[in-house]
């Protein structure tokens, strides 16, 4: 049977969960990144495939270059998923999630890495405290400008308090390219 590795990275749980949910529908090992950065090689010779799950920051994935650096080797393929509060649902997502494709990959990459977003949320409670002002930041921002770099106003409108979209039915996707 092919085995994959999901290396995560999470700060609030979000990722984590979508990689356990992901590994139990898939028979896929997880890995922290910050481990699989000291076992790198042993993973790319271990693993049929590796996916990196982590997390979007002001419209960027939270540690893709060094993911890519690592493990986009072109021996074996790799994918990637990225969790973040905006809704799915909103008018607006659908331009700012191809947006935020193509700043986060070149051209020729996102024609070769499988990429799946996946809705999550906000959790106040286990935000770093830098981040928790960098949300502050981002509120007083999009309160003064609509619609800011990355930032669908479907976002915009959740910001203030913690919520969880969470749910199983957005990692099909990924499980079904997993299960190949
Ligand atoms: C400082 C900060 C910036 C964020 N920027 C975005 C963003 O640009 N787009 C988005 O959809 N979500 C954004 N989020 C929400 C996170 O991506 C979301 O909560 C994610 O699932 C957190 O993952 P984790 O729980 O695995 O750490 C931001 C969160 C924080 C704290």
């Amino acid at each position: 049977m092919k085995k994959t590795a999901i290396i995560y990275l999470s700060k609030t749980g979000f990722t984590k969960k979508y990689a356990q949910w992901t590994a139990e529908e898939s028979g896929a090992d997880i890995i922290p990144f910050s481990e699989a950065k000291k076992r790198r090689d042993k993973i790319l010779t271990e693993y049929d495939s590796v996916v990196f799950g982590s997390r979007l920051i002001g419209g960027t994935i939270n540690g893709l270059s060094k993911a890519k650096k690592l493990f986009y080797t072109g021996k074996i393929p790799f994918a990637v998923f990225v969790t973040g509060a905006t809704p799915i649902d909103a008018q607006d997502t659908a331009p700012t999630l191809k947006k935020m494709w193509e700043q986060n990959f070149t051209p020729a990459e996102l024609d070769s890495i499988p990429h799946f977003y996946m809705q999550s949320g906000l959790s106040y409670e286990n935000m770093p405290f830098i981040e928790k002002q960098m949300m502050n930041a981002f509120k007083s921002m999009l309160k003064k400008k609509k619609g800011a770099e990355g930032i669908s106003e479907g976002m915009a409108e959740v910001l203030g308090s913690s919520f969880d979209n969470s749910d199983k039915k957005f990692a099909a996707p990924l499980i079904q390219w997993i299960k190949g």
